[in-house]
């Protein structure tokens, strides 16, 4: 079956679709899931809650006819979820789809960075957000120093995935490790993404004044580094990228604060228990699981999507105050996966 490009109330089209295959992760990032809201008590997601691989491959499916080119596995921690590249070979065998990437903290890469490459995984992307043993330790809630991280690059380098590094900055916690981190990651060959901290879900008790934006991390990097735009690959890119200069290396900044992107969002996400949500920060899940489960045909389905896309609006990042970020029902992060 061939493409039909299908696009939202904006004209925006559908091009990606994020995948969270599991809501539970074994860090407790502090702007994320932090590690006192997340306790020993919390309900994460039944198994039986979880779309099926078979279930995730019969929707990625159909996104795909619709126009879907790109999808990215997420979390909570996608490698907790067993036997992931079974998924990743299922999904690598949809016609029409381009890519496959994954987002993680990188701890269990040495186990599975290389069944992931055979099974058809093309790049991950994975979250440090400092070199400090202690203080990463401190961000990620579990005392994790920076080596397991460290060796999940290494592996997923080795295997031949493409490899990219995402750094929340928070204002006070971790913005002393810019210059560090860009060191590291510039002698390293690895591009480095620095993301604006976001008020996702209603846990994480964001405010105005924790964002460091691109341009305070910008004004830092050049006095450091002689910085050089780099054209957008691609309608819609995250990342606003730039070269250091006399290197093959890029350095990339996430806005979604001080700079959103929503004009340009064709991304679609299907949470673990088979929800599709056409905004990071809208609340309003559509489910899709028990239609399947309740034997719906493809037709119907497809309809389904459809009708979910032709009718979005969302643009949650350009309507933000700065200010401000407002009390409306939000989904949290681990949740719906980034
Ligand atoms: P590639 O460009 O394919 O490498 O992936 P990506 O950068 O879209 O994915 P990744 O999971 O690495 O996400 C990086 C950061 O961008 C995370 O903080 C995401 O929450 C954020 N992000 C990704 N997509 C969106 C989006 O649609 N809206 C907003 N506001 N943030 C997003
Ligand atoms: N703001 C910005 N990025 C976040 N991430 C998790 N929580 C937040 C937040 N509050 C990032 C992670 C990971 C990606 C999926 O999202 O660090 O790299
Ligand atoms: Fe887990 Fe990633 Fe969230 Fe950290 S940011 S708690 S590693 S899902
Ligand atoms: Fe897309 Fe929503 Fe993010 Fe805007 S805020 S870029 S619409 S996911």
């Amino acid at each position: 079956m061939g493409k039909t490009i299908i696009k939202d109330t904006l004209n925006r089209p559908l091009r990606d679709l994020r995948i969270s295959v599991i809501d539970r992760c074994n860090f407790r990032c502090q702007y994320c899931m932090p590690a006192d809201q997340f306790g020993p008590e919390f309900a994460f997601l039944p198994k039986s809650a979880l779309l099926t691989y078979e279930e995730i491959e019969r929707i990625s499916t159909l996104f795909v006819q619709l126009g879907v080119e790109k999808i990215r596995l997420t979390g909570g921690e996608p490698l907790l979820r067993k036997d992931l590249p079974l998924l990743v070979e299922k999904l690598s065998k949809i016609e029409g789809l381009s890519d496959i990437g994954l987002t993680t903290n990188g701890v269990m890469l040495p186990k599975l960075a290389g069944d992931l490459k055979k099974a058809g995984l093309k790049r991950v992307n994975i979250s440090l957000d400092s070199l400090n043993d202690e203080l990463f330790g401190k961000i990620n809630g579990r005392k994790v120093g920076t080596k397991p991280v460290l060796d999940g690059i290494e592996a997923a380098k080795k295997a031949g995935l493409g490899v990219k590094i995402n750094m929340v900055v928070k204002k006070g916690l971790n913005d002393s490790e810019i210059i560090p981190m860009a060191d590291f990651c510039k002698r390293e060959g690895l591009q480095l993404r620095f993301i604006e901290y976001m008020d996702v879900g209603s846990t994480n008790g964001w405010k105005m004044d924790d964002v460091v934006t691109k341009k305070e991390i910008y004004q830092l990097l050049k006095q450091q580094y002689e910085l050089e735009p780099v054209e957008p690959a691609y309608f819609g890119e995250v990342a606003k990228l730039y070269h250091y200069k006399g290197t093959k290396v890029d350095v990339g900044f996430i806005t979604s604060v001080s700079e959103s992107f929503c004009s340009s969002c064709t991304r679609a996400r299907l949470s673990a228990n088979g929800q599709i949500f056409t905004c990071l920060f809208n609340g309003n899940g559509h489910d899709i699981r028990n239609m399947m489960r309740n034997g719906a045909t493809e037709e119907e389905l497809r309809n389904r999507i459809i009708d979910i896309w032709g009718g979005r609006k969302d643009r949650y990042s350009d309507e933000r105050t700065l200010a401000t970020a407002s009390n409306r029902k939000k989904i949290e992060m681990s949740y719906i996966g980034g």
